[in-house]
């Protein structure tokens, strides 16, 4: 390696993803430090944890060099967009994840929508409006089902997909009249219905140099087969065989390729995770959204399966040094199922006292999501999703097998998870 590689690594983010990207960083033959901000009671038996919140940009920075840090790396966006790897580039701290700029890709829908249609990549048709009568006077113009997205970050709940001409027009008037999503909704998209299924391809960018890390497929509903509310994700696997090898070379040359090129031309300076929604339509995939970070539970099923040194590669990307990166992959598949607090994603309880298996099955890890202790050292629930586990296996049935196995070995009155995580590409073979 051309480059030494840093010996201490601050990841911020309190999640799955996080556990999970702290997991592999440590992993390293590098035997990096692992910091992390702001953390949980999983992560806190894998990195040093330190109370600063995601949002506090200054207080990260000031972090970072405190410990001396030689290498940042960002779960979330809300910290991207807020323009943490710009406060930290300014202090001449390596970072993975991009600019505010680029966070954009993720904080605004809309944004997005006018680099698709312009760099002519495969997308929905869509119309942008600010006032609700051009809005009602497009809905008559198109079809339903059809989608109204309000502009900004709304955590996941800013999409409506209107079956009904009615449906369509409340969406509107709630996100442009009736404030529900305060500024992130003072502009929206309406945007035609993608039929398929999704998948999404994550992919290491640095400038206009890439690496696609390996195909997943995410559970994005609460109940068993994909019934119910959105939620964060409430399962995964990795590969994904819907996207077969044909179909990813198609989605390098039509998605992702142009994605890159676009992204670069627009002068948004990218180094991080460019996470691509995907439907894969009948007449081909088409970009549902970009996300600037990497998915979770996405990376719960991914970054298990990577031979290649995690730290090698994120730090490849941050200084630039990405071209011809070859990324090893492991053949087992990884499942991944995420244990919720009963009632999420609406209300639920915080605080039950939450006993883990003492011993688990073989290749199969508990990712912390939403984790603490208690006074009395006890650990409990803090979140809604609040553990990922994760199984590695020869097929994909045994990894489900596993992970399940130390799924109902979770002690926990209020646990949740869905029962057919993976179910899809198993029944269909
Ligand atoms: P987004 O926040 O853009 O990822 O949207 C959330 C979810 O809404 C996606 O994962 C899809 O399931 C659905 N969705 C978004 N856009 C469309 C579309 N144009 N057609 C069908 N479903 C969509
Ligand atoms: N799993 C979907 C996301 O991270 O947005």
């Amino acid at each position: 390696m051309a480059n030494k590689l840093p010996s201490s690594v601050l990841v911020i983010g309190s999640g799955g993803r996080e556990h999970a990207l702290i997991r592999s960083l440590a992993a390293s033959p590098e035997k990096p430090r692992v910091l992390c901000a702001t953390g949980n009671a999983g992560i806190a038996a894998d990195a040093t944890c330190f109370p600063v919140p995601v949002e506090d940009i200054a207080g990260l920075v000031a972090l970072a060099q405190r410990e001396r840090v030689e290498f940042v790396v960002v779960g979330p966006e809300v910290p991207l967009s807020l323009g943490l790897a710009d406060a930290l580039i300014a202090a001449g701290i390596p970072v993975y994840g991009p600019k505010a700029k680029g966070a954009k890709l993720e904080a605004s829908k809309t944004f997005t929508k006018e680099i698709l249609l312009k760099h002519n990549i495969p997308t929905a048709a869509a119309g942008f409006f600010t006032e609700v009568e051009p809005a009602l006077t497009y809905l008559k113009s198109r079809p339903v089902p059809i989608v109204i997205k309000a502009d900004g970050l709304a955590a996941g709940k800013g999409v409506v997909v209107a079956q009904t001409a009615t449906e369509a027009e409340a969406a509107v008037h709630d996100m442009l009249a009736g404030n529900k999503f305060g500024a992130a909704g003072s502009r929206i998209l309406i945007e035609d219905c993608l039929f398929g299924e999704e998948t999404s391809i994550l992919v290491v960018v640095s400038g206009r140099d890439y690496v696609i890390l390996p195909t997943s497929q995410d559970h994005k509903r609460i109940g068993d087969g994909d019934t119910g509310p959105n939620t964060g994700g409430m399962g995964t696997y990795s590969p994904a065989e819907v996207v077969t090898p044909a179909l990813l070379a198609r989605i390098e040359h039509e998605i992702v390729r142009p994605s890159v090129n676009a992204i670069d031309a627009e002068g948004l300076d990218y180094c991080g995770t460019l996470f691509i929604g995907i439907m894969l339509t009948p007449a081909g995939p088409s970009v549902i959204e970009y996300n600037a970070r990497f998915g979770d539970p996405e990376t719960q099923v991914v970054l298990p399966r990577l031979k290649t040194d995690l730290l090698a590669l994120l730090w490849a990307a941050a200084q630039r040094k990405l071209a011809g990166f070859q990324l090893e992959v492991q053949p087992d598949y990884a499942l991944c199922v995420v244990v919720a607090a009963k009632g999420y994603p609406d209300k639920f309880q915080k605080g039950d006292v939450i006993t883990l298996p003492a011993a688990l099955p073989p290749h199969t890890f508990i990712y912390h999501a939403g984790t603490a202790k208690n006074a009395a050292s006890q650990l409990t629930a803090n979140g809604g999703r609040v553990l990922g586990v994760t199984a590695l296996a020869p097929t994909l049935r045994e990894a489900a097998t596993r992970a399940y196995a130390a799924c109902d070995q979770v002690q926990w009155a209020n646990k949740y998870y869905r029962r057919d995580i993976g179910a899809k590409q198993l029944n269909r073979k």
